[in-house]
């Protein structure tokens, strides 16, 4: 499906503006998970920010999700080797292209979010890192090191990786901003905890800009490549609306025309087989089976953008579960939740729903 990426250049010509502006040296885009945000900063901002002077490097911290720090060297040590070898770095993004592109196809497969076996980045490691972004630098002559260090909500998930935040704090301050920075995240409630907790390295480090979500262009870009390219004509507004159900996610979207493509299916049995194969992908009924009676509650009305601390939600928790409705239980409740990343707590009071899907699954399978 590699023919399928709707591009987005104005999108990354407003990241590259902010940049441009001195504003700050380091942006942060956040979005769940699966909204296009890798291919993205691979494939529309990387290229346009080459044509901008910049040297592009890419990095993710799940590379080694028990070592963030290698994810970095990693990516340092090949953009130097290719500059050595006067190598294009178009090259090595386009091989970052297909490795993320590659394991995207890679279904059913539930993927690990959290360190089973964090460790720390050593002394040594620290150095070399520093080292390695102080030849970049110079190997890249006129032209401005853009990192773009993807899952950065990582470093949030355990202490262990403290050391690696301050150092990369350290590292980007000091070259004040002759190494700019791009991050990316899915969890907003770690992403909060690394860029807006007085306490983390990153507090008022990062300027975080919104990731929009793919809309109706998107979706005539679908329309149109599938009736032009294979004579398959599809309703517009039922692709909207299947769009909608998946969340506004592109990966589910590629996932529903490529069943189209390969079965003949029409748009209404596409879908249904997408929203079965994204419970089992994202291993609801598990979710669903590990969760406490008063957290389905909680998240159920949080769902529907209701106050979890309002009377009526007390009475039905005393009611319909073992615990007391009291306020001090459900705050327990949504801390559980934020830290399952099933939701999000920004600003006090406001709740952002981390896996939209759930709602239906847990609603309607009634477990
Ligand atoms: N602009 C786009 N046009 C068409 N398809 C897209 C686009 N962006 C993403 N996709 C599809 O969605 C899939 C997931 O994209 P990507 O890996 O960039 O998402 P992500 O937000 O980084 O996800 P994660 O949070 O899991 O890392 C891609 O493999 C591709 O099939
Ligand atoms: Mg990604």
């Amino acid at each position: 499906m590699n023919n399928w990426h709707f591009p987005r250049p104005q999108l990354a010509k407003h990241y590259l503006d902010i940049l441009a502006l001195g504003i700050s040296s380091n942006l942060a885009i956040i979005a769940p998970r699966r909204k296009g945000k890798t291919l993205f900063v691979l494939q529309d901002l990387s290229p346009l920010a080459q044509k901008n002077r910049y040297l592009p490097v890419y990095a993710s911290l799940w590379q080694n999700i028990n070592a963030p720090h290698e994810g970095l060297i990693l990516a340092l040590e090949d953009a130097i080797e290719a500059l050595d070898r006067r190598a294009p770095i178009s090259r090595l993004l386009k091989t970052k292209i297909k490795k993320t592109t590659v394991s995207n196809e890679l279904l059913g497969k539930m993927e690990v979010e959290f360190a089973d076996k964090a460790t720390k980045v050593t002394s040594k490691e620290l150095l070399l890192l520093e080292r390695m972004l102080t030849e970049l630098q110079k190997k890249a002559g006129k032209k401005t090191v853009l990192l773009l260090i993807d899952e950065v909500q990582h470093l949030a998930t355990s202490p262990l990786f403290d050391p690696l935040t301050h150092a990369l704090r350290t590292m980007l301050d000091k070259r004040q901003g002759c190494v700019k920075t791009i991050f990316t995240g899915s969890s907003r409630h770690y992403m909060n905890l690394l860029f807006n907790e007085s306490q983390s390295p990153f507090y008022h480090f990062v300027e975080t800009v919104p990731f929009p979500d793919l809309g109706e262009e998107f979706i005539d870009f679908i329309v149109i490549k599938l009736d032009q390219e294979h004579s398959i004509s599809i309703n517009q507004k039922s692709l909207s609306q299947a769009f909608d159900a998946i969340d506004q996610s592109p990966y589910w979207m590629m996932k529903l025309i490529a069943h189209i493509l390969t079965f003949g299916s029409d748009i209404n049995s596409a879908r249904e087989y997408i929203l079965e194969l994204l419970e089992a992908a994202e291993g609801f009924e598990g979710i669903a089976k590990r969760m406490k009676i008063i957290d389905r509650v909680v998240y159920l009305a949080l769902s529907e953008g209701h106050n979890p601390f309002s009377k009526e939600l007390l009475a039905k928790i005393d009611k319909e579960t073992s615990v007391k409705g009291i306020p001090s239980n459900i705050q327990r409740s949504i801390k559980r939740l934020a830290q399952q990343n099933l939701i999000s707590q920004i600003e006090k009071g406001r709740y952002y729903i981390e896996k939209p899907g759930l709602k239906r699954y847990l609603l309607e399978s009634k477990i």
